[in-house]
């Protein structure tokens, strides 16, 4: 590993008894967008996607389509890897549950936490409904009168399973929760596991014996595979730590590769949706203090998106599914479908509703008249007025409107369009350094939507100096006043220096765009240089004077809301 800072982040294995959808693709291109900021901050990053590919429902739905579980899996991960392929994300890895590296981690793990004692054989008694294989609790089974879905009576059953000592935990959770006021994340989240943590922890069962598609416990003599599959949560949430070869490091073998991942450990952001937070903010946390390893710093638990109003579900058949993004990423790009999802998304406590309406207004709104207008704005008064090539960078880049008292430092540029009777100053390095500064508090925070949005506000910053200081009308003034020319360069210097930061403030979001703007102008990013440096206006990476400004393709095409919503070919 580099001497940079580590930046560990993951998303949920995904299921293969399922479709991708805009759900998966929301929170892998949320984990992406917070990935390539980090990286853009100069941090060495791991970014980790993958499958969760065991379990009952994998063995059903196989047998149903046919296949075996492994044909199953081999399909629909490839159809899961192709969906984050799509929507751009840029993982480091991709970890498949059925992968050696992985089930070989995972007996290891528990092999250790049976021999601690934090893994024991119990034995759980209970009424057992044989159609609907389910065990019924006391209640309800008195309710039923000891009948069974089936009406058929239901029958005593016994189970020797292995059981997580989650019980024993309990008091060092409550101290790690306190001690970690930020360990969940949003707030209101956090306060949901409390509140949960408080009505006490009971052992969980980890193994399976009533079906064969799972990692098998060593527990046979001389260590040989038992009849016990571990229970697939257990094996899911491994995942984060032998896909870096954490596991293999706790049990003292040399992980395999040149690279030792492993000093990775603890991810930074364990994101997820908020259905599973207590398996993340719960389980996984103990069962890493029971192996002795590190807990991660942050749990964020998303809400849900919606469609047009409605909670998706299979019934009503509404999933905004990988086909129809598809469609939007045919007629907007993907780099404007990737926008609406970062910034219109559920990534605080309320669920978000996907609808097309909204799409088209903010496609509009942010892009087409946003950050596409305002560079080809800039870059077509380059284009006119300089030949194609950067102005002369000001002496100062601070502007005082309208001119009064100036401080020594301070362009005076009489505002051309706006009678404006208030003072205003554009001091364009502090401002800049400020919305630099703000977008990457809140990337810190894994506030997205914040932090992109401070990227638009540079633009609507630089929009608003373009009105202010009307630099067309300023250039039809250069044969009679000599000094606008100089008055124009400042002005269109420090606008295209000003989109330059925002695009970079952008680019986690919209990397292809980004870089097609950075083609035009000249001005990609050098690799390896911590976002504070690149993002210094006027400062080493800033434009250089005399660079191409080449007029380039519009980046975003306005959108009319009249045409029909995008749908898939075969749903038209
Ligand atoms: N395999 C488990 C996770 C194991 S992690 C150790 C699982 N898989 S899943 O395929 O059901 O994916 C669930 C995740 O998909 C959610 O936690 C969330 O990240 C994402 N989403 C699924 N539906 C969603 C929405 N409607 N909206 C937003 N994201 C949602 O659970």
């Amino acid at each position: 590993m580099s001497q940079r800072t580590p930046f560990y982040i993951t998303t949920p294995i995904y299921y293969v008894n399922d479709k991708p959808h805009i759900g998966h693709c929301y929170t892998t291109t949320v984990a992406d967008a917070i990935a390539r900021f980090h990286r853009l901050a100069g941090r060495d990053v791991f970014f980790l996607t993958g499958t969760d590919e065991h379990g009952q429902k994998v063995e059903k739905s196989a047998a149903a389509a046919g296949a075996t579980p492994q044909q199953l899996a081999d399909e629909n991960a490839a159809v899961f890897e192709r969906a984050m392929r799509l929507i751009g994300a840029s993982n480091d890895d991709f970890i498949r549950t059925t992968q050696a590296r992985h089930e070989r981690q995972v007996q290891a793990a528990v092999s250790r936490l049976i021999a601690s004692g934090d893994i024991y054989l119990g034995t759980f008694e209970g009424w057992y409904d044989e159609g609907q294989e389910e065990y019924v609790t006391e209640n309800a089974a008195r309710e039923k009168n000891y009948t069974a879905f089936n009406g058929k009576p239901l029958v005593r059953a016994k189970e020797e399973n292995y059981y997580f000592r989650l019980s024993k935990w309990q008091p060092e959770l409550e101290k790690f929760l306190a001690a970690n006021p930020h360990f969940v994340k949003p707030a209101a989240r956090m306060n949901e596991v409390l509140g949960r943590l408080r009505q006490g922890l009971q052992d969980v069962p980890i193994s399976r014996t009533n079906f064969s598609w799972g990692i098998p416990i060593l527990d046979a003599p001389g260590g040989a595979p038992g009849r016990h599959v571990i229970y697939v949560w257990i094996d899911a949430l491994l995942n984060y730590t032998t896909a870096i070869g954490a596991i293999d490091r706790l049990c003292g073998k040399e992980p395999s590769g040149a690279e030792d991942r492993s000093a990775y450990w603890p991810a930074d952001v364990h994101l997820i949706g908020k259905e599973i937070l207590w398996f993340h903010a719960v389980i996984w946390p103990a069962l890493l203090m029971a192996l002795g390893l590190e807990t991660p710093h942050c749990v964020y638990a998303h809400s849900f998106w919606i469609s047009e109003g409605q909670k998706m579900s299979k019934t009503l058949g509404n999933f905004i599914d990988l086909a129809t993004l598809e469609a939007y990423i045919d007629r907007f790009g993907l780099d404007a479908l990737r926008w609406y999802l970062l910034t219109q998304g559920p990534l605080r406590e309320t669920d978000a509703d996907f609808s097309y309406a909204k799409f088209v207004e903010v496609y509009n709104a942010d892009l087409a008249n946003g950050i596409g207008n305002c560079a080809s704005r800039v870059g077509n008064m380059i284009e006119k007025y300089f030949d194609g090539r950067v102005p002369p960078a000001p002496q100062t880049a601070v502007f005082r409107f309208p001119p009064g008292s100036p401080p020594p430092s301070a362009i005076q540029v009489q505002p051309q369009d706006v009678a404006a009777s208030l003072e205003t100053v554009f001091d364009w390095p502090r401002d800049v350094r400020e919305f630099v500064h703000k977008a990457e508090k809140q990337f810190r925070a894994v506030d997205v939507a914040g932090a992109l949005l401070e990227g638009i506000a540079l633009v609507g910053r630089v929009d608003a100096f373009i009105n202010l200081t009307a630099p067309f009308k300023l250039a039809k003034t250069i044969e009679a006043n000599p000094g606008a020319k100089d008055q124009l360069a400042a002005i269109l210097y420090c606008c295209a220096e000003a989109v330059r930061v925002a695009s970079l403030l952008l680019a986690p979001a919209m990397p292809a765009k980004m870089s097609q703007l950075w083609k035009t102008w000249n001005c990609a990013p050098a690799g390896g240089v911590p976002l504070h440096k690149v993002g210094e206006f006027g400062g080493p990476h800033a434009l250089r004077p005399g660079g191409t400004i080449a007029k380039g393709e519009p980046l975003f095409v306005r959108a009319d809301a009249k045409e029909p919503a995008p749908r898939p070919p075969e749903s038209v």
